[in-house]
């Protein structure tokens, strides 16, 4: 698979695009060859990308079987008006019973009151007449 050399003076579709393409020309020509290979592409991409470790923070949310949700990464917690809701922890559990009196946090109340529920997302049930 080819493309044709991209030249300068033709309208962007957009700068990224025109970025990758420009760069794989530049590999292209640097190899001694007129036109862009998969291989070109490829490699300019991988060049031009950030590194997985420099791309966007992941958080994970993780809900424990009969307790809360545990969050883990590089999270921003806010409330709805988007206060920042101020913890030091990369990882803290939320409370998903609604019974903590430390709300979002869990207190470990959903241990006295005997909450339960899966870990595993939860299905509706089949409906009768399906
Ligand atoms: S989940 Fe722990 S107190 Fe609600």
């Amino acid at each position: 698979v080819t493309m044709r050399l991209p030249s300068e003076s033709e309208e962007p579709a957009s700068a990224e695009v025109v970025q990758v393409l420009r760069h794989a020309a530049r590999l292209a020509r640097g190899a001694g060859r007129a036109e862009i290979e998969v291989a070109d592409l490829a490699n300019a991409l991988a060049e031009l990308l950030p590194a997985p470790a420099a791309r966007a923070p992941v958080a994970r949310v993780t809900p424990y079987r009969d307790g809360p949700l545990l969050l883990r990464g590089a999270f921003e917690l806010t409330d709805q008006d988007g206060n920042a809701i101020p913890t030091r922890r990369t990882t803290v559990a939320l409370c998903r019973c609604g019974r903590s009196q430390l709300r979002p946090f869990c207190d470990g109340t959903h241990k006295l009151t005997g909450f339960q529920a899966d870990s595993a997302a939860e299905r509706p049930p089949a409906r009768a007449c399906d």
